[in-house]
């Protein structure tokens, strides 16, 4: 099992994880797997120049010589067999007239069958080779032309195959693990798992219009991130179609079945969720459209036709993903007071940077989750305010501080225009905080030396001048060059641009968030830590998740068991409903040996599978040989109801531990 840096990151531990996963299912160990980049004694001030910034590493593709244009999928789901089964039918332009091989990417498919078309609706088989799997990107599928050369060119290619029942990208609930007692079953793509339940080219700059033919079991809904017709007025049925006029990349495909019902928000907008779950999902999520209005207000109209929500079982194992038309969601961020729904914020704010314009590789991820982060801002001030805007900065800004400081994330990859990763490595590996957090930082950089005059303008015409396209850090330069720096030629520098591209860390210059309600959660810590009383319901009652997160993060490593109880008499933090604050107790719980808290932490760990939340308290207790054995009994128990994703990081963890006594 590889082991990397990141495991231990406090946010997002899931985007290094997925590569643990990835590998965790096969037997094999790729020894290049877990060789990591020398780190960069000084910045490479050319590397920009030298790296192929539109090369994908991550896939087999070779979208110069030939594209997918379409895809058709027609999908039978089997939830006995864990499996979806049918056709995945592709058009492609050739580029290349000496191109005689499309060649795809696949992970644990089994083909049975690949036949050619001309588009007049005749079929011959073509001959194919499917590569022994590589443990991080799968079997690359090598499908022959029939004659070499441009003669041989098929315009279609049929592709008859069937998933496994282990599909990275793919998580099957029995009706035993779902709130209606039906059975229920998942996808998440990104970053290279699509390729684990459809065969295309996966990668981000190959760009397709689909449509889907879903064949489901009677009594079960099925949803795409696509068009599929009014959902208040949609028939149960067995088949249902979709379709995705739109051009967009494999990361981007999305399915869910189960007992779905759907609850309007506004005319273009609603949630779905099993139906125990569906009131309490619309209700948090109200204000959905007026975040809907306020983007468009900033970055020109929403492109894709209805934005709906799916509010997933709690196993789903990220917070969120910006499928098109369809964000998929974490049920952890629904805890009444709507505290948490800068989620929504941010995977609605992917409908401009991520899914209309979107990286071309994963090297330049911060062009989807710096600019997303930055764009999820703006809509939370417009909404909820500035001061609630702030906190989020901070807590952001000083988990990636920490993760710098403790040496989670290694120099060469604290640049926002990625290194390409070793041959061997997924890109998962090297993604961490920075795209999110200092690619964000960078745009409130220029916001502030601009002005929002200027740069918000900016930034509408980017989205629009490169609307549907796959673009590079590189491109991105370019624009801000031609578009932004002559608007005030003196307002940054050469120097300082290099400097947060290609240059690891946070730079000196940048102005860090300070945010004056966590001053007074800070005031009001410091006096407890220093023997004075804890703040009563006078001052926390007006407190929302952020400075309850603050309160907690501020506290020492650890704690004794009496002033844990104290904390825990005053304020119920063990068993709170609200895991944000669970994924910082629990962890502190740990560490002071607070031992009264380890039943309801058993009960976190098992209830939910969202990496973020429930990784710092595994690790946590993987520190002492008594909290190792704890964390593998409650593991042992939780598996069965994790995604597979979650399973290999969690394993992965307990597997290194290295237990102190
Ligand atoms: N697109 C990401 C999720 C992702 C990134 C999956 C990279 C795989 C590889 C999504 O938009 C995201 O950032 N989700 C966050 C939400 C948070 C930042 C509000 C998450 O899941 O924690
Ligand atoms: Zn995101």
């Amino acid at each position: 099992m590889r082991r990397t840096p990141c495991l231990l990151l406090k946010t997002l531990p899931l985007l290094c994880l997925f590569a643990l996963a990835a590998c965790g299912q096969k037997d094999e160990i790729n020894p290049a797997a877990s060789i990591r980049h020398p780190i960069a004694k000084k910045a490479d001030t050319t590397q920009a120049t030298q790296v192929d910034r539109k090369h994908d590493e991550a896939s087999y593709a070779e979208p110069a010589r030939v594209r997918t244009t379409h895809l058709m999928l027609d999908l039978t789901v089997d939830f006995d067999k864990k499996q979806l089964a049918g056709t995945a039918t592709l058009d492609v332009n050739w580029y290349d007239d000496n191109a005689s091989d499309l060649v795809l990417d696949t992970s644990d498919l089994n083909i049975t069958q690949i036949e050619g078309g001309d588009g007049t609706g005749d079929w011959k088989p073509l001959t194919y080779t499917l590569a022994p799997a590589d443990p991080v990107l799968g079997s690359k599928l090598t499908i022959h032309m029939p004659t070499p050369g441009k003669a041989g060119h098929m315009r279609q290619v049929r592709i008859t195959y069937s998933t496994s029942p282990q599909a990275s990208g793919l998580q099957w609930l029995s009706g035993a693990q779902t709130q209606s007692g039906q059975p229920f079953m998942f996808s998440q793509s990104e970053a290279i798992h699509a390729r684990s339940w459809i065969p295309l080219q996966d990668t981000p700059g190959v760009r397709f219009s689909w449509t889907a033919n879903i064949h489901v079991p009677k009594d079960t809904t099925a949803v795409m991130s696509a068009d599929y017709g009014d959902p208040e007025n949609l028939q149960t049925a067995t088949t249902y179609q979709f379709n995705m006029p739109q051009m967009v990349p494999s990361y981007l495909l999305a399915i869910a079945v189960g007992d779905l019902k759907f609850k309007r928000i506004s005319d273009r907008s609603g949630v779905w969720a099993e139906p125990g779950m569906v009131a309490k999902a619309a209700a948090e999520f109200a204000d959905t459209e007026k975040m809907i209005e306020t983007a468009e207000a900033l970055y020109g109209p929403y492109r894709w036709g209805r934005y709906d929500i799916l509010v997933l079982p709690p196993s789903f194992p990220i917070g969120g993903m910006e499928n098109p038309k369809l964000t998929f969601a974490t049920p952890t961020v629904i805890v009444g007071d709507k505290s948490l729904v800068s989620l929504v914020a941010h995977e609605l704010s992917h409908s401009w940077s991520g899914n209309l314009v979107t990286n071309a590789s994963w090297k330049d991820i911060w062009l989807n989750e710096g600019m997303t982060t930055y764009v999820q801002g703006r809509i939370t001030e417009a909404l909820y305010g500035a001061d609630v805007a702030e906190m989020e900065r901070q807590i952001d800004q000083q988990e990636l501080m920490t993760e710098i400081k403790d040496g989670d994330i290694k120099p060469a990859v604290q640049v926002l225009a990625l290194p390409p990763v070793p041959p061997g490595t997924s890109p998962d590996d090297e993604m961490s905080d920075i795209a999110y957090t200092k690619g964000a930082w960078f745009m409130q950089f220029l916001e502030q030396r601009f002005g929002r005059a200027v740069f918000d303008p900016f930034l509408r015409s980017y989205f629009d001048n490169f609307a549907f396209q796959s673009i590079t850090t590189d491109d991105f330069e370019k624009y801000l060059r031609a578009n932004l720096l002559p608007k005030n030629p003196k307002a940054v520098t050469d120097a300082e641009l290099h400097t947060w591209i290609h240059e690891p860390g946070i730079p000196s210059f940048a102005t860090p968030a300070h945010s004056a309600r966590f001053d007074a959660v800070d005031a009001a810590r410091k006096a407890w830590l220093d023997g004075g009383a804890l703040p009563g319901t006078e001052v926390t009652g007006k407190w929302v998740t952020q400075e309850w997160v603050h309160f907690l993060e501020g506290m020492p490593a650890a704690l004794s068991p009496d002033r844990m109880a104290a904390l825990d008499k005053a304020y119920h933090f063990t068993g709170t409903p609200n895991d944000e604050i669970g994924q910082r107790w629990y962890p502190l719980a740990v560490a002071s040996d607070y031992k009264d808290a380890r039943p309801q932490m058993a009960q976190f760990l098992q209830s939910i599978g969202r990496q973020k939340l429930i990784m710092p308290t595994y690790a946590a207790l993987a520190k002492t040989q008594e909290g190792l054995a704890f964390a593998k009994d409650v593991f042992a128990k939780a598996k069965p109801g994790y995604h597979p994703i979650t399973v290999a990081s969690v394993q992965a963890l307990l597997d290194k531990a290295k237990p102190a006594n």
